[in-house]
């Protein structure tokens, strides 16, 4: 019985893997291997020699067992360190930017704006895309026969037949989120509204969809004044320069009174754009200071209350700082084009590490 243990315990020692260690389990402790079978022929022994080798034969198949596992067990711990030392991975190296898929400079201008206007402590306020006429224009100051509405090439929604309430529309402007952040929120607040709009327009620089952002800052005493500085900042930070002259033109909007457009400085030398210099103006925004009844729309009492409202194409504002000429192909989803204009995945846009870089 002992050169059947050393037999054993040898090729168990030696065994390379699995499949090899599960052999041997089947040809010594298998149902018909060599110990079974051994223990089979007890019934033919003596009483005596029962005894004496029953107990024998029963500890050795302990022993092969626990050898058999002990084995199993120094395997896969073998192969695990094998497999630990094939992948080992430096994690202090930096991160190789593969370039699958890139920022659409939409998404990339909006976090910009988002980030310069959090910093001026203005919060980001949402609005529903299909929206009430109410909201987008009654409540705006724009009533139901006002030229504004004409204007605007408004997308109207259907109603079911015999509905003979009003239709409702894809927002035009972002100015609705101005009346529904002032019902939710009441006065003071700071917010800016970036989302889609919708107008039956297209051509180079028109699309039937495209994107604003809207301001709104409503205190006890805010003032022109307060736009203006607000502006400059914003647009100093945007096109990363250090200074900029803006030019406020009187204009006319329902629901801002007094009304300006805004324009900046900039030239056109060799093609390209430079913000602050030369003799030409560039119209980024319409702005004013909100009408009271657009307050009252809003549930906030015009008597205490007062501030400004802007709103500026965020397409618009990408097409010149990122020199981009034709705004249709923004929304073409050519690959080459977004491989060209898009940005890095992980250059997330932040004041402290640069918004374009
Ligand atoms: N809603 C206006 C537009 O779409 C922009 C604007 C917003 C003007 C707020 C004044 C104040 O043209």
């Amino acid at each position: 019985m002992s050169d059947l243990r050393e037999k054993y315990l040898t090729a168990i020692a030696g065994a390379e893997d699995e499949a090899a260690l599960e052999a041997l389990r089947v040809q010594a402790v298998g149902k018909k291997g060599e110990i079974s079978l051994r223990m089979r022929e007890l019934g033919k022994m003596s009483p005596e020699e029962r005894q004496e080798a029953g107990p024998r034969l029963n500890a050795l198949k302990d022993e092969i067992n626990s050898a058999l596992a002990a084995r199993k067990a120094a395997l896969a711990d073998a192969a695990l360190d094998e497999r630990l030392r094939g992948e080992w991975l430096d994690v202090t190296l930096p991160g190789r930017p593969r370039r699958a898929g890139t920022i659409h400079p939409v998404s990339q201008v909006t976090e910009e704006v988002t980030a310069i206007f959090a910093d001026m402590g203005f919060a980001v306020a949402e609005g529903p895309q299909v929206e009430s006429d109410w909201y987008n224009f009654d409540a705006l100051n724009i009533p139901s026969h006002h030229p504004a509405r004409a204007e605007m090439d408004t997308f109207y929604m259907h109603r079911a037949e015999g509905d003979d309430r009003p239709p409702h529309v894809l927002r035009t402007h972002t100015s609705p989120v101005q009346i529904r952040a002032m019902q939710a929120q009441g006065a003071p607040i700071r917010v800016i509204a970036p989302g889609r709009v919708y107008r039956a327009d297209y051509d180079q620089t028109h699309t039937p969809m495209f994107h604003q952002v809207e301001g709104l800052a409503i205190d006890r005493d805010i003032s022109m004044a307060n736009l203006k500085w607000v502006l400059e900042e914003f647009v100093k930070a945007f096109f990363e320069v250090d200074h900029v002259d803006l030019r406020f033109r009187a204009s006319h909007f329902p629901f801002t009174e007094p009304s300006a457009e805004v324009d900046i400085r900039c030239s056109w030398e060799g093609g390209t754009l430079k913000v602050g210099e030369g003799d030409d103006w560039l119209e980024i925004l319409g702005s004013g200071m909100v009408h009271p009844k657009v307050l009252e729309a809003g549930h906030i009492d015009p008597t205490e209350w007062q501030g400004f409202a802007f709103g500026m194409g965020i397409d618009r504002i990408a097409m010149l700082k990122y020199g981009i000429p034709d705004l249709r192909a923004f929304f073409d989803s050519d690959l080459r084009w977004l491989r060209h204009y898009g940005f890095a995945a992980l250059d997330v846009p932040t004041l402290h590490g640069g918004l374009s870089r």
